[in-house]
């Protein structure tokens, strides 16, 4: 059975995306075969892998409604060495149709479960909201990733977040547990990315990852290429440290 680690923030654009491609590519990297299911209807995952809005059906709108099963759904990433469960703007729709169903939370696990018997690792991107798919995402996964911008407000809504989280736990899913807060887009010659850098492991201390990612415009750009920065540039500083963070990661999902 995969280790299944859902990337989660309610806010937006403080990295869940880049670290849920380069996590994917670097734990591909070191021999893990990994599935990264991209469950946001922005489809962001799914185009820097290469993927186009137009040629992706069957997509996890179809896996959730029922429409297609897993293996259908399952396509290698262009360029890197992992496998994806695409998405695109159909997602959106989902929302609204699953709220119909029974038992919604747990859609997506009983459509991945025997999937994920094929894999050792699951890197599941969320939308920037607590809505029904990121709680698919939480019923399904074992280990929550949670990126977190160094910059101002970056603790903001994280108390609301971790409420839910611990909800969740106490509910539809006791195994989820928080394998840890990762630094993103940090500059060390920013005093303010330095100053939240310390905030955070005074409030998460173990609960810290070690690695912090750094700000890199090479992270940047590798999308646009349609590929994980560990491919278009391995050397870059963001590549090597998302190769550092997915050895933590390993290390931890061998201590749970
Ligand atoms: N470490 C980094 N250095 C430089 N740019 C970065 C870094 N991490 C992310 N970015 C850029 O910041 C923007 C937001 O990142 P990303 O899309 O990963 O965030 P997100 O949390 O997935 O956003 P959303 O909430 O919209 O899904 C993107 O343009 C991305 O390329
Ligand atoms: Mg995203």
């Amino acid at each position: 059975m995969a280790n299944i680690i859902v990337i989660a923030n309610q806010k937006g654009g403080v990295g869940k995306t880049t670290t849920s491609i380069n996590l994917a590519a670097a734990l591909c990297e070191m021999g893990k075969k990994t599935l990264l299911v991209d469950l946001d209807s922005q489809g962001n995952a799914s185009s820097a892998c290469g993927l186009s809005q137009n040629e992706t059906p069957p997509t996890v709108y179809d896996l959730l409604l029922g429409e297609a099963e897993s293996k259908e759904c399952i396509i290698r990433a262009k360029e890197d060495g992992f496998d994806i469960v695409p998405s695109n703007r159909d997602l959106m729709a989902a929302e609204i149709q699953l709220l119909e169903l029974e038992d919604r939370e747990l859609v997506l696990k009983k459509a991945l479960e025997d999937a994920a018997m094929d894999y050792e690792f699951i890197i599941i991107d969320s939308p920037p909201s607590m809505n029904i798919l990121t709680l698919n995402a939480l019923a399904f996964a074992k280990h929550l990733i949670i990126p977190v911008q160094c910059e101002y407000y970056a603790l903001e809504g994280m108390t609301g977040m971790l409420e839910s989280i611990y909800q969740i736990k106490e509910s539809i899913n006791p195994k989820l547990d928080l394998m840890g807060v990762v630094r993103t887009m940090y500059d060390s010659r920013n005093s303010l990315s330095v100053e939240v850098s310390a905030q955070l492991k005074k409030y998460f201390h173990d609960k810290l990852f070690w690695t912090f990612i750094p700000r890199n415009v090479r992270l940047a750009e590798a999308p646009s290429h349609g590929m994980s920065a560990l491919k278009y540039d391995p050397d870059c500083t963001g590549s090597k440290a998302y190769l550092s963070l997915a050895k933590e990661v390993v290390k931890k999902t061998m201590e749970s």
